[in-house]
């Protein structure tokens, strides 16, 4: 398959899933787009702990790969050097709404965020790399396709311009990391069974990324100061 019929497919696929999942009641929240400022920081934080992890459980995950694809290893790693210091965008974007950089850092993510963190070690640790791939294609999908309705969203609902650097970075950076997507999934992408693995963990990653954001949400709701 050419590699553009494999990464669409693979995005009309995840863009029927984040649909069926947003109607779930447990998301209810999510539909509404309503942002409160206190939210935005839960999720600021929240993304944070997730983000500052990336680098390192993708780089785990090419235990899996071939040791002869050097050309595929080689772009992996350098996408994988390329999400190192987003964590500072999440940060600074936390801090420009008046919140500590020393308590964020001593802190602990909510346990919907560790739950997704740990669900990225275990794909790290698979054996198929297609397991941390499907992964990886939802972070890198939801900003490509949705990150500008995000940013215009909270722009309108009164978060200040300099405060969204890590949707902004992201709007702009993941479209170029959706084309790798789009390679390796040409390259890796063989069998009945590698798509089963990828399907299922690009909706597991989308499920316990989604449980994570509304976790920040609520939190944000109840008044909760992050
Ligand atoms: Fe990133
Ligand atoms: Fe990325």
């Amino acid at each position: 398959m050419e590699s553009m019929n494999v990464y669409e497919h693979a995005l009309n696929h995840w863009k029927s899933e984040v649909s069926t999942l947003l109607g779930r009641p447990e998301f209810n929240l999510l539909q509404k787009n309503e942002f409160t400022l206190e939210s935005y920081r839960w999720y600021l934080r929240e993304t944070f702990f997730h983000t500052r992890e990336n680098p390192i459980s993708q780089l785990i995950a090419t235990r899996s790969f071939s040791r002869n694809q050097h050309e595929l290893l080689s772009r992996y790693v350098g996408h994988a050097r390329s999400e190192i210091s987003h964590d500072l965008l999440a940060l600074r974007d936390f801090v420009a709404l008046g919140g500590s950089e020393e308590e964020i850092r001593s802190g602990q993510p909510l346990p919907d965020t560790e739950a997704m963190i740990g669900y990225t070690y275990a794909c790290a640790h698979a054996d198929s790399p297609l397991k941390y791939l499907g992964y990886l294609f939802h972070v890198e999908a939801l900003p490509t396709v949705q990150g500008k309705d995000y940013i215009q969203m909270l722009l309108a609902s009164g978060v200040p311009s300099h405060a969204v650097s890590f949707l902004q970075e992201h709007a702009q950076v993941d479209p170029a990391h959706s084309k790798l997507m789009a390679y390796y999934l040409e390259n890796l992408l063989r069998t009945k069974e590698d798509e089963r693995v990828f399907d299922l963990s690009m909706r597991t990653g989308m499920l316990l990324h989604y449980r994570m954001i509304v976790g920040a949400i609520s939190r944000g709701m109840q008044g909760t100061p992050a």
